[in-house]
């Protein structure tokens, strides 16, 4: 399972990408205002520099053609952008309209669609078969709601399994380290994971005691 970063701030991305682990990074309008900007080219296009993997732009229009006004722009910004769209019936018109495009310069790839606010495996179903290129379901959205997200990843996992859909699953609204190792077992090709999340990954108490006993222990005798 491929990790990638949920978030548009450019000093996180840069710290994790240190670690040599970060394949990619998903953003969106409400990341976008975190990190303080409007300039969705330009982050986007910094981020894809850091990471060269996929980095998700998302559009802000909701009918088809604005969507594909977006779109034409969004993927001459870098051969790693992802189109990210709504799954809204407007949506999956703009999914398979963009499917069919060509690529936007030579050696670039043929534009890639993620569609996102996924919220049940039907929309999953109706994006892939749209041609969408990765679908997000939005696990930690549900669980809040009351519902068992990690389930819709496990089943929207199993369909594209059984009809080999060429669909790759992003789970994203990841709230804990919990749901990152559930997404690995339940089969997601990625994991979209905030940044507080993946430092939390890392942590074990007994990953610090034990490497400070091997350092107090190698103080001892090496100073003998
Ligand atoms: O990638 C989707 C993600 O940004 C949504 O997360 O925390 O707003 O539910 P959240």
């Amino acid at each position: 399972m491929q990790l990638w970063l949920d978030t548009a701030k450019i000093e996180e991305i840069r710290e994790i990408a240190s670690w040599g682990i970060l394949s990619g990074v998903t953003t969106n309008p409400s990341l976008m205002q975190r990190a303080g900007t409007a300039d969705r080219k330009t982050v986007t296009q910094q981020i894809a520099e850091v990471v060269g993997g996929p980095v998700s732009a998302e559009v802000i229009s909701t009918d088809c053609e604005g969507m594909l006004a977006e779109a034409r722009e969004i993927v001459t910004w870098s051969p790693h952008v992802l189109v990210k769209i709504p799954t809204i019936p407007e949506g999956l018109k703009a999914m398979r309209e963009i499917s069919r495009w060509d690529p936007p310069q030579e050696g670039w790839p043929v534009p890639r669609v993620n569609a996102t606010l996924i919220f049940s495996p039907n929309q999953a179903l109706l994006a892939a078969t749209a041609g969408a290129a990765y679908v997000s379901p939005f696990l930690g959205r549900l669980d809040d709601a009351g519902h068992d997200g990690m389930q819709i990843v496990r089943d929207i996992v199993e369909i594209f399994s059984i009809y080999g859909f060429d669909c790759q699953v992003i789970a994203a609204s990841i709230r804990h380290p919990l749901h990152v190792t559930q997404a690995a077992l339940a089969g997601a090709d990625i994991a979209t994971i905030p940044y507080a999340v993946l430092k939390k990954m890392i942590q074990h108490p007994l990953t610090d005691k034990g490497l400070k006993a091997f350092l107090d222990d190698w103080a001892k005798v090496a100073g003998k």
